[in-house]
């Protein structure tokens, strides 16, 4: 049986005015009727074998996730609530304490970030179950996409014999990750795995052991509050930062790969909704009340006020109550220092 846990922790700062701190990415319905965290839970039905899914969150957001599972009639097998943030490796390892309470022979996790996007549901699911073949024999297992391009926010899988993996390399700087898509030999890694809890708790016993215990701690000094369990809050907040890449992937000799290509996108950023939407002939994208001419590969959503857009090629505009953001699509990257301008006048 599949264990899904859910990671919803991020804030997607480059896909402000619409995602913000209160309010993530994975909670908006950016493409199609579905939030993103709903399509990431409804994307395992016929998956197979799958229990509900667990979800681990920051407490801030328990209402809206616990509403937005109840929306779609999906009860969760329970929500984790992080006082703080700190990053995905202790997320993952609350999950796999959990898991393990209740099934202490050990229980297969299937790992998915909320904010994704996968266009073809079967090819997924036929992923999956070859990855589960393999991290039934403890092998932590990645899924692997043929890179778009030398993209330095994504970790690089460089690939063995079989499903075997040579190397681990979390987002390489722009000339390192040039030169591995230009080798033909690396795939993106999707940020989905698929592992036992006990090789996970095993392999970070080997690397980060002090944060394995500070996680037990948080752990068992948690409390349940009506559908969700919160977890200590002096105990996590001491606990270190770091992500499943850096603090296990990069370093374990079990890690495998099974290539997935299932038209898989992370909603990272304003320019990869643009990909990822339906464009008109022109190649534009729009929501709302929006006007154009003579305007080509455009993103334009509007909100609240009517938006007119005249001689402009490859621009975003997003317009919100209290927030109008203009920007190429070239730059869309960049959109997080808006963010982090805003936040140190704050
Ligand atoms: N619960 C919880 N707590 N979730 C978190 C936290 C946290 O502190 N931090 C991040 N998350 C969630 C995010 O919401 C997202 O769904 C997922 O975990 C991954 O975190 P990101 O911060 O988006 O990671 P990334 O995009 O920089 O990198 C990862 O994903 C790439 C593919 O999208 C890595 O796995 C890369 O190797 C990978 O290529
Ligand atoms: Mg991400």
């Amino acid at each position: 049986k599949i264990n899904p846990v859910i990671l919803s922790g991020g804030s997607g700062t480059r896909l402000w005015p619409l995602s913000r701190e209160h309010y993530p990415k994975q909670l908006l319905c950016l493409l199609g009727e579905q939030t993103l965290l709903q399509q990431t839970v409804s994307r395992l039905d016929g998956a197979g074998n799958v229990a509900a899914p667990l979800l681990v969150c920051n407490e801030e957001h328990r209402f809206l996730i616990a509403e937005q599972l109840r929306q779609m009639g999906k009860p969760p097998a329970d929500i984790i609530l992080e006082p703080i943030g700190r990053n995905t490796a202790p997320a993952l390892t609350l999950a796999a304490l959990a898991l393990l309470k209740h099934s202490p022979d050990d229980a297969l996790m299937l790992v998915m970030p909320a904010d994704h996007v996968i266009q073809h549901t079967a090819k997924f699911h036929d992923a999956v179950k070859e990855g589960a073949a393999l991290a039934e024999k403890g092998r932590l297992v990645t899924f692997g996409i043929v890179p778009g391009g030398p993209e330095t926010g994504y970790g690089y899988i460089k690939r063995g014999k079989g499903n075997d993996v040579e190397a681990f390399v979390e987002k390489p700087d722009a000339g390192t990750a040039a030169q591995y898509v230009a080798s033909g030999e690396y795939l993106w890694n999707s940020g989905m795995f698929l592992m036992l809890a006990s090789a996970w708790l095993e392999e970070l016993n080997r690397f980060h052991p002090a944060m394995l215990e500070t996680c037990k701690a948080a752990y068992d000094g948690g409390k349940r509050d009506a559908d969700f369990y919160r977890v200590d809050r002096q105990a996590f907040g001491s606990c270190q930062s770091n992500s499943i890449d850096y603090a296990v992937m990069e370093e374990t000799e079990r890690a495998a790969v099974v290539a997935l290509d299932a038209g898989w996108s992370d909603i990272g950023a304003w320019s990869s909704l643009w990909d990822a939407s339906a464009h008109d002939a022109e190649g534009n994208v729009v929501q709302g009340d929006v006007y154009m001419h003579a305007t080509r590969n455009a993103l334009l959503i509007s909100q609240h006020r009517f938006v007119a857009a005249v001689g402009l090629d490859d621009i975003i505009v997003v317009e919100t109550p209290d927030a109008v953001l203009v920007a190429h699509k070239n730059h869309a990257q960049d959109v997080k220092e808006v963010v982090n301008r805003l936040k140190s006048d704050k």
